[in-house]
């Protein structure tokens, strides 16, 4: 089951977003002393992480507590312009006081195969896996929606989206000729909440797709994402909501 959450605009989801984020870090610290919260790229969070990383939001959290990881990454260093990393740095890490060994980066300057391993290995190491059959268990993921249908970086057509228990794969994408690194969609389902981030028209159409139409998962990625225990939250702006029957 998922919830939708229509927000007026850019600037109400960023707030909605944050405030989400700080209330579950609140819980989950004061319920295990932890916060394991996956972050996701791209343009739309941006806003979410400046608020965050400001008063009053900032002061709220327990920075020391929570550990941050990444959804996806791109297959370039964590100073290039198109790191998820440094997306995350620039706008949210550097302004807080979260200890530099809570931020467990997807090594992108690595080959693909390797930095998939590594990452696996940093999430079997943090959440103190043992077998290969069990899943981390994030607090919260964010993830966004892409136009044609993908999140984190598991693209429509593209290998990872077969991946039924790997938690992280290297996904080679035809159409940006260049790799990516991703939690596979079993990994993001093990997760307590899962909350995507979608504003703009130019998204009306796939979340219509995504959430009304016909279930094509590898056309539309994003359908995959479905919970196994968590909860699943759209927040969405009514430009992106504005072709949905059922709001
Ligand atoms: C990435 C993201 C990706 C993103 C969507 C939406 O690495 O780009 O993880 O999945 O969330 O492409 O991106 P926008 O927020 O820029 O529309």
């Amino acid at each position: 089951m998922h919830r939708v959450m229509v927000c007026a605009d850019q600037e109400e989801l960023a707030a909605r977003g944050a405030e989400h984020f700080a209330a579950l870090a609140a819980k989950a610290i004061e319920g295990k002393g932890l916060f394991r919260v996956a972050l996701s790229g791209g343009g739309t969070p941006k806003l979410m992480y400046c608020l965050l990383s400001a008063p009053p939001l900032a002061k709220r959290v327990d920075w020391a507590s929570v550990h941050v990881f990444w959804g996806d990454e791109r297959c370039v260093p964590p100073t290039h312009p198109e790191s998820n990393y440094r997306l995350a740095q620039e706008t949210l890490l550097e302004r807080v006081p979260i200890p530099q060994d809570n931020v467990h980066r997807i090594r992108g300057e690595l080959d693909p195969q390797a930095a998939a391993s590594d990452y696996a290995q940093t999430l079997r190491k943090h959440f103190g896996l043992r077998e290969a059959q069990e899943t981390p268990q994030f607090d919260l993921i964010f993830l966004g929606l892409g136009a044609d249908g993908h999140t984190a970086s598991l693209f429509p057509n593209t290998d990872a989206l077969k991946e039924t228990s790997g938690w992280v794969a290297a996904n080679y994408v035809e159409k940006l000729k260049n790799w990516r690194i991703t939690l596979t969609a079993p990994a993001i389902n093990a997760a307590a909440q899962v909350t995507f981030l979608v504003a703009g028209e130019g998204k009306a159409k796939t979340l219509k797709a995504v959430l009304e139409g016909s279930r094509q998962p590898r056309l539309y990625p994003s359908q995959l994402i479905e919970p196994a225990q968590g909860d699943l939250l759209w927040l969405v702006d009514e430009k992106a909501a504005s072709l949905l029957e059922s709001r």
